[in-house]
Order: C-alpha cells, then structure tokens, then sequence
C-alpha cells in the first residue's frame, strides 16, 4: 500500500525539465544528457509500475480520484445543498466534507474542482457552533492551516466555502446552497478511526449488530451495539433475557466495570463508568428502554411491549454515579413520541437526582431496599417505582419488588427481558 502511495507520488512529481539545481552547477553537457535520460527512463518505469500496482491496491471507488497529496479518494459534488445536508451526504458515502491542512493540499484541491466541477464556490468541512467558537474541521484534523480572503471573514458566520477561480476562503451562512467536496481513506486502507459511541459506527458505515470498541476519555470499552431499532446507532447498556444471571447482589466493582456477556442472547450490564462517559460526552443523550411481558401469574399484560424514551445522563463515580433523567419529547407535547412505558412521574423518573446504590455500597437512606427487597443495583430512595436490574424472581409479583416496572404510574409489571440503550440526542 505505502509502496504504491509513493510511487504514485514519484508519478505526479516526474517533470520532463530536469531539477534547477543541477543547472547552477558546471557540469558536462554528457553528464547532464545522462540526468535527463536517466530522469526520463526512470519516469517511465514508474509510470509503469505505478500504473500496474496502481490498478491492484489503490482502490477508489467508481466517481472518486485518488489524491496522493491528501492520501484519500476524493469526489466533487457539483449540487448545491446547505452545509449539515452536504455533510450528510458525505457522511452516507462513509466520508466527510473535505479538510485542508496545508497549500499543498489546497493546491491539490483547487486542480481536482477546475477538472470535475463548475461551481464557482465549494463547502470545505469547517463550521462552529455558534460566533463565539473557533472553527474546527468536521473530520477532526487540526484548524491550523487558513486562507481567508482579504474582506472574506466575516464574524457572524459559522460555515467556510473557497471560491474555485481564487481559492480563498469566506466564511458563509450555513444555509447557503453550495457545491463540495467529500473525502474519504481508501477503501484498502485499514481506518485508524476511533469511535466515541455506537452512533458514530453507524455513521462510517458498519451496519451489523455486535460488539465494537469505542474509546472515550482515552479508555477503550467493548459496547454492544443495536443497529436496527429506530434507525440503529444504539449502545446497549442493559438486557436481561431470564434468571440465568443475577443482577441485584452484584457489587459496586461489578456495576462500575459491567458484567454479564455481550450479545442478542445475553444478560448484561455495560457498566457505570461507560455509562457516565457515554452520556456526559454530548449536550443530551437519549436512553431508550424496552419491556417484553410481565411474568405475574394471570397477568393481562403478559404479552405487552413497552417503550420509553428519556433524556438521560450519570454523573461520576465521585458522586456515586447520580441519576439525571427527563422526559423526552421529539416534539412539544408529543406525547406518543415518547413511548408507552412512562407516565412522566413514576417509573425511571421517579429517580431523578438519585445516587446509585448496590448491595455493597448503599445510598438509599431504607436500607432494605436493597437487602431485602433486592431492588439494586439501581438509583433507590425509598425504595423506586421501578428498577431493572432487581431480583429477576421477586418477593412478590406485581408489588413492587425485584426486577419491575411501574407503568402509567398505575400497575406494575415483572417483565420478562428490558433492555436500556443510549444514543446521542439528534436535536
Ligand atoms: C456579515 O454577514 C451578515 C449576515 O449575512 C451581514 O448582515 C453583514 O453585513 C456582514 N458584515 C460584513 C462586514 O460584511
Ligand atoms: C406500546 O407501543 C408499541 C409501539 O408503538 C406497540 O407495539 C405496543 O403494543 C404498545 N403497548 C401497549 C401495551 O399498548
């Protein structure tokens, strides 16, 4: 792969006229035929073994040039869409608006838009949230390299076009229409990427259920991620299935670090530090849950599904993990766009504020919640209205013990399998 790479680079800088340095020597004019001819005949053979490797390894795909400068395949778009909608659009072909970290690089550009494109200005993938903030680039490399225009940065901008005739840059409103540009790492070459959550491996692309490692804070975690439900991106940080693991004796190490397997099939915990990092890393995070059945003999919901979704975060372990949840709602007074499971007062809201508590390490000023009702490891204060990770064959049915749930804030159910999942908030 780097063999091809720098043959091709040999490639692009072959030039028939020979080095300039060579003419401010005093040299023979058979030694300088020799150069050339050497030059030349080298040019050659790399041109052809260039192409030749070129053709096996350096693998755009159909639509996108191979740039040797920026090491990634480009594509010009020549339709003019708003910067998040142009982004988006790279984004499903697994690449990202392009970034410029170098002249040489903006040089490289500039040629691959005059021989593809006809717009006269191109989205680069540079934008702040708001005017306050320094711009950064959207694939994440460094916002150290500027070519603003004279007159071209305007303060009250967040998005940055260049302008093909010029290559100067302007900061723009992010809503203009524009054409751009999408780069993305060859299709053979391993990406170094790292991910933060399961969200962000949907998006390069990676549409398939299973574990990944995603890094957060400089740690890497294993995660399940679920890729299909409500458009996929999900971080699995709870399933039970059935008895065969118990939740509620596990201690506060075991809650902390998770414990159980990863997978469809299995029960498990993702643990409280993944969870914290999981959700203080974006200005709001969704959790998600689910409930298959109720267990109480003679139920009449024992087929039901429920669901739920909140705005969720924990803090950190230093506080003993508290709770921080809400209500969501998609829309003002959506309320079937939060789910079924909630009442919006009883159930997982019930404990908002809560610290965690486990069999080990108790929070909840009634102790017997935990050791006798064996609602934990959950965020208890008097007890909850509901806990999943509590005894999964309760005390009692239907009363408020072990692993259960309060729905509508009327009846509570056993449930047969919950799972709670987690995803950046898309608003
Ligand atoms: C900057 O952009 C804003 C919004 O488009 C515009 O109203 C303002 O006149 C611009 N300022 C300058 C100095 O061009
Ligand atoms: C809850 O909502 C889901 C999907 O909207 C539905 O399939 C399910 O039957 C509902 N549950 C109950 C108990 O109404």
């Amino acid at each position: 792969m780097s063999a091809t790479v720098n043959l091709l680079t040999v490639l692009f800088d072959c030039d028939v006229s020979y080095p300039g340095y060579i003419t401010r020597q005093v040299i023979s004019r058979s030694a300088i035929m020799a150069v050339i001819f050497g030059t030349l005949s080298l040019c050659i053979l790399a041109f052809l073994v260039g192409f030749v490797i070129a053709d096996g390894t350096v693998s755009c795909e159909k639509g996108w040039d191979w740039s040797p400068t920026f090491k990634q395949c480009l594509r010009v778009q020549d339709d003019k869409l708003n910067f998040a909608d142009a982004e988006a659009d790279c984004v499903k072909y697994g690449a990202k608006l392009v970034s410029l970290v170098s002249a040489f690089e903006e040089d490289d550009l500039i040629n691959i838009i005059n021989r593809h494109g006809h717009c006269d200005y191109y989205w680069l993938g540079a934008t702040r949230p708001t005017i306050k903030d320094k711009f950064t680039w959207v694939d994440g490399k460094p916002f150290d390299y500027t070519h603003f225009g004279p007159k071209d940065y305007n303060n009250t901008l967040n998005c940055v076009d260049i302008r093909a005739a010029s290559s100067n840059w302007h900061t723009e409103g992010c809503e203009k229409h524009n054409c751009f540009v999408c780069a993305k790492d060859d299709a053979a070459t391993p990406s170094p990427t790292k991910y933060a959550d399961c969200g962000e491996i949907l998006e390069a692309g990676i549409k398939d259920s299973g574990v990944y490692t995603v890094t957060l804070g400089g740690d890497e975690f294993q995660v399940y991620c679920d890729m299909t439900t409500e458009s996929g991106g999900w971080t699995v940080i709870q399933q039970r299935l059935n008895a065969d693991l118990e939740f509620w004796n596990q201690n506060w190490q075991n809650y902390r670090n998770g414990f159980g397997v990863y997978g469809d099939q299995s029960n498990f915990w993702a643990g409280n530090e993944l969870i914290h990092r999981l959700t203080t890393k974006n200005p709001k995070t969704i959790l998600r849950i689910d409930l298959w059945g109720d267990r109480a003999p003679n139920s009449p919901h024992k087929d039901d599904y429920y669901w739920g979704e909140y705005i969720f975060s924990i803090g950190a372990e230093s506080d003993d993990y508290p709770l921080n949840v809400q209500t969501w709602m998609q829309s003002p007074n959506d309320w079937d766009g939060t789910g079924n499971a909630s009442s919006a007062w009883y159930d997982i809201i019930d404990s908002n504020g809560v610290k965690f508590s486990t069999v080990d390490h108790i929070n909840d000023p009634m102790s017997k919640c935990v050791t006798d009702y064996h609602l934990g490891g959950w965020w208890l204060r008097y007890c909850t209205t509901a806990t999943l990770n509590g005894e999964y064959v309760p005390l009692k049915y239907s009363d408020g013990y072990g692993f259960m749930w309060m729905v509508d804030g009327t009846y509570v159910i056993n449930p047969v399998k919950s799972r709670m999942a987690v995803k950046k908030a898309w608003k």
